[in-house]
């Protein structure tokens, strides 16, 4: 499975790629502006920021909601930097546009899923990414991971390429249950990834090695 960071914060990103297991960053107008980025140049110049300290593929959201501007917008994402991924919402628009991108081999990531019926329409439209959003669902008592589920029964039953890419990831467990499902990616935050690291009877275990090499070498 393939771990994205969910942020448009430089250092976390700069320390997931430097625990190695960094394979993407996504980003939302959202994050954006919890970091301060704000102005349309700023906004690209922190696209190309992401992209310098990353090697994956980054998402970007268009802000337009009808189909003109979501092209000129996704256009000027994309010529970016190569690893620019157009980020679109599933609209009727939105899902026009992917198409538009799909077809002249731009990566496209459609966000906001929430149902099977349109991750099928997404990778009718070619998206390379699907992104349901897990939390949201789980916030409102529904099981995002079943959405997880059945998106990948569809997609296996006739072989889409698009990717899974679980999102509105919160906390490890989700991770480790969207592995289990198959997910093939995952963007959730540091916090989430570096859960995987802990367990009890690693750090007793470390303590013990560390305690008896000492005694013996004294
Ligand atoms: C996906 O690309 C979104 O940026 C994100 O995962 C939303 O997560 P949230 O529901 O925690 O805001």
């Amino acid at each position: 499975m393939k771990f994205f960071i969910d942020t448009a914060n430089l250092s976390e990103i700069k320390a997931a790629q430097e625990l190695g297991v960094l394979d993407g960053v996504t980003t939302n107008p959202s994050l954006m502006a919890k970091e301060g980025i704000t102005g349309t140049n700023n906004i690209l110049k922190h696209y190309v920021d992401i992209c310098n300290i990353s090697d994956g593929d980054v998402s970007a959201e268009v802000i337009a909601t009808d189909y003109e501007g979501m092209i000129k917008e996704g256009e000027e994402l994309a010529e970016l930097h190569e690893r620019i991924v157009v980020k679109l919402p599933m609209t009727k628009d939105g899902v026009r546009a992917c198409k538009y991108f799909s077809s002249k081999g731009v990566k496209v990531n459609v966000t906001l899923v929430f149902s099977p019926g349109q991750a099928l329409l997404a990778a009718k439209a070619g998206a390379t990414y699907v992104s349901p959003f897990i939390g949201r669902l789980d916030d409102i008592s529904t099981d995002g991971l079943n959405l997880i589920a059945e998106i990948r029964e569809i997609y296996d039953n006739y072989g889409y390429e698009t990717e899974i890419l679980a999102a509105s990831v919160r906390h490890t467990m989700h991770i480790v249950n969207c592995a289990k499902i198959g997910a093939d990616v995952m963007t959730g935050p540091l916090s989430a990834i570096l859960g995987l690291l802990k367990h009890p009877l690693t750090d007793i275990g470390l303590a013990q090695f560390i305690a008896d090499y000492q005694k013996g070498n004294k």
